[in-house]
């Protein structure tokens, strides 16, 4: 049986294929959108455009159109001004199914058993429902999210976009006590790359989805390679879907995980205790490795599968 899970999102690029695997792969009771890679109200258009494109049903929730203390911040420079730049953009006559995410996470939780959250953008909607509802962390299977690193970040020397840009919310989730938090960092994401050859793949199948997708890959990929000098470009976000839905294509090590909220040069850094023979009580599965040839030909084949 597929795993049950909410998607929490800011569409972006790699949102975008994280939306596409997880309606494959699992069964998306939801999608929750947040303020982060472009402000909420395009992050809402995005989702319902990824949505329409693919024909899939699954009600999209706006959610917090900020953090919880500290400014907003987007990521222009990674997905353009409008989120999801690169290919002509369709008119989208999707709506949302409300403007109430916390409330749809709230209440997915407590009317299903063993729902997994998998949130890929700043944790604020997550961290809301589990303040608003603290029992709904008993009712979860996990949280895998995409966060963090082991190491460098990419939006400061230390801190990872998604928990720089709301690092009180990512606090709240990582000590939150859930029974299972799995972390894919950027140590794990850029395992996992899509490159051009993908894109020639994609634009070889045609169709609408894998065309569209081929523009997003050739905007993204331009990004990191002007910007980092990269020839391929990690596909972060699928990589929290795929720790739900493949655990076995990961390696992880149980790690206590905290987020610094306030440091001036370390704000968003998730500390991972790496020390041996620490007595740090963990309370996340830390993922170090993916067998990314088998990652990316899911990928490829679930985006053909569109058509
Ligand atoms: C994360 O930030 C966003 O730009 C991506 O969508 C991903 O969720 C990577 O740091
Ligand atoms: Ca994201």
């Amino acid at each position: 049986m597929n795993p049950k899970i909410i998607l929490d999102c800011d569409p972006g690029h790699d949102d975008a294929v994280a939306i596409l695997l997880a309606a494959r792969e699992c069964e998306v009771l939801a999608i929750t959108t947040v303020s982060g890679n472009a402000p909420l109200h395009l992050t809402t258009a995005n989702a319902l455009l990824i949505c329409q494109l693919a024909g899939l049903d699954i009600p999209v929730h706006a959610g917090a159109d900020r953090p919880l203390l500290v400014p907003a911040a987007h990521a222009p420079r990674a997905h353009g001004a409008t989120g999801l730049d690169g290919p002509p953009r369709p008119e989208v006559y999707l709506e949302a199914a409300s403007a109430d995410a916390v409330r749809c996470i709230i209440d997915t939780v407590r009317s299903h058993d063993d729902v997994w959250l998998v949130p890929v953008g700043p944790l604020t909607n997550i961290a809301l429902a589990i303040r608003q509802a603290p029992d709904i962390v008993e009712r979860i299977a996990g949280i895998s999210l995409m966060g963090g690193a082991v190491g460098a970040g990419n939006v400061t020397p230390t801190a990872e976009f998604n928990i720089w840009a709301d690092p009180h919310a990512a606090q709240i989730v990582f000590g939150s006590g859930a029974r299972v938090i799995r972390m894919a960092g950027l140590n794990l994401t850029h395992q996992l790359c899509v490159g051009p050859e993908v894109i020639t793949a994609l634009r070889a199948e045609g169709g609408t989805v894998p065309s569209f997708m081929a523009d997003l890959f050739d905007f993204y990929l331009a990004g990191y390679r002007e910007r980092a000098g990269l020839e391929a470009a990690p596909m972060h976000d699928p990589c929290a879907v795929l720790a739900v839905t493949r655990p076995e294509l990961f390696t992880f090590g149980a790690r206590q995980v905290d987020v610094e909220t306030e440091g001036g040069l370390t704000r968003g850094m998730t500390v991972v205790d790496e020390r041996p023979g620490t007595d740090a009580v963990p309370n996340c599965d830390v993922a170090f490795s993916i067998d990314a040839a088998a990652a990316l030909e899911l990928i490829g084949d679930t985006v053909c599968s569109y058509g």
